[in-house]
């Protein structure tokens, strides 16, 4: 790893599926230390995309070579779009073409969607052949990387067909976030924050105080934020790995956020984490009106330091005059309702989380009422 910078290793304790979490500075050109000795067979898949091929494949796919592994690279269009059936099959024909056997592994080189696709890939591939990630943006990086979901998105929805498939080894880099657009990087950020809103209220506070030099790709406070941000993702993950309980959690401002996004229909204009940062203040919000919370800090100081880091508070640069009812029914497409009674993740305090079912739809049409002028 960077010689200035230490890293850091986690695991997700998954019984016999139980991986390793790498994070560190110039740790992708260490990957014939960390994944190339988990490679049999000597040949390996890389999906990545256009972006991320253009200034990383290079890379791994010298060091690779140095460890003895060939690497077969499959590259898609970047963007949500290459998230579909259709770029499965093409990849499907592409490796089965290799003639692999169940040894041949597929690494996903890349952010959220190269991830969710290509972890798709290596659990349909022969029944399943092993799977690596190195995440190259931050939101990969602290969410999508860690804890088995993939998927990919077809004409009803987003992430409707997938599996749960746990990688061998995650293994991040967080120098590739130099090169990541600013406004990528501060949707990520919008997770980081999520992280200390419902499980820690002492990295809430860290963040406070350095998160303007994470969303500057600062690396040692990179490896902080993302390690912390593993760190309590792998713990909901292990306890909870199928989302039946606390996973659950990892869900806060995502109920507002999404409908939000379906609204702005994933063109771009709305990017994920924008929408979870002012869904998180939304969803603080309504913890205050149902007496959840308590002390005002819980919106207050979120709502400042999303702010601070440049990131939207309320929804009114994207979905400006959008009646709060189109809202309240977007938010009843999400997965997350029972029978007419919406699922929130609210705050007791900053660092605690706590489910709750709202059914008292006018109280919700106040609350969207107040964020859409
Ligand atoms: N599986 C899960 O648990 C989970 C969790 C959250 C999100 N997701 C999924 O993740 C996806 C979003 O992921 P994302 O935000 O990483 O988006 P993304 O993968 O589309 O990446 C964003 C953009 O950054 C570019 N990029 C990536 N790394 C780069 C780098 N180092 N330098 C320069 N450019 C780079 C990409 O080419 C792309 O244009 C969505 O499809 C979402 O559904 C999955
Ligand atoms: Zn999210």
């Amino acid at each position: 790893m960077g010689s200035d910078v230490s890293g850091r290793i986690l695991h997700v304790e998954l019984k016999e599926r139980t991986y390793p979490i790498v994070i560190g500075s110039g740790t992708l050109a260490e990957v014939g230390a960390y994944i190339a000795p988990m490679i049999d067979g000597g040949r390996c898949f890389v999906m990545t995309d256009g972006n991320v091929a253009e200034r990383h494949l290079r890379l791994l796919i010298a060091k690779l070579d140095a460890a003895g592994v060939r690497a077969v690279p499959f590259i898609v269009r970047a963007g949500e779009q290459s998230k579909s059936l259709a770029v499965v099959e093409r990849a499907l024909g592409a490796f089965l073409a290799e003639k692999p056997d169940r040894r041949m592994p597929v690494i996903a080189l890349g952010g959220g969607v190269v991830g969710d696709l290509a972890g798709f890939v290596a659990s349909v591939l022969l029944r399943g052949v092993p799977f690596f990630q190195i995440p190259t943006t931050l939101l990969s990086q602290v969410d999508s990387s860690v804890g088995g979901k993939t998927g990919v998105n077809t004409v009803q929805g987003k992430n409707l067909v997938g599996t749960f498939y746990q990688p061998k080894c995650v293994l991040i880099d967080v120098d590739v976030l130099a090169t990541l657009p600013e406004r990528e990087m501060r949707a990520g950020y919008a997770e980081v924050v999520k992280y200390g809103m419902i499980a820690s209220a002492d990295f809430f506070a860290w963040l406070q105080d350095n998160g303007r030099d994470v969303c500057a790709a600062d690396a040692e406070k990179c490896v902080h934020a993302v390690a912390t941000s593993c760190g309590i993702k792998a713990r909901i993950v292990a306890e909870d790995e199928k989302e039946t309980g606390v996973r659950a959690h990892l869900n806060f401002g995502h109920t507002f956020a999404h409908a939000y996004e379906a609204i702005c229909g994933y063109d771009g204009t709305l990017l994920h984490g924008e929408a979870v940062a002012f869904g998180m203040v939304m969803a603080a919000d309504l913890s205050l009106r149902l007496g959840v919370a308590k002390d005002v800090k819980v919106k207050r100081d979120l709502k400042e330091h999303l702010a601070s880091c440049g990131l939207p508070t309320d929804p009114s640069l994207y979905a400006k005059d959008v009646n709060p009812r189109t809202v309240l029914d977007y938010m009843g497409h999400d997965k997350k309702v029972q029978g007419d009674r919406l699922r929130f993740v609210l705050l007791k305090n900053i660092g605690t989380a706590a489910m709750r079912y709202v059914d008292d739809r006018d109280a919700l049409l106040d609350l969207i009422s107040s964020y859409s002028s």
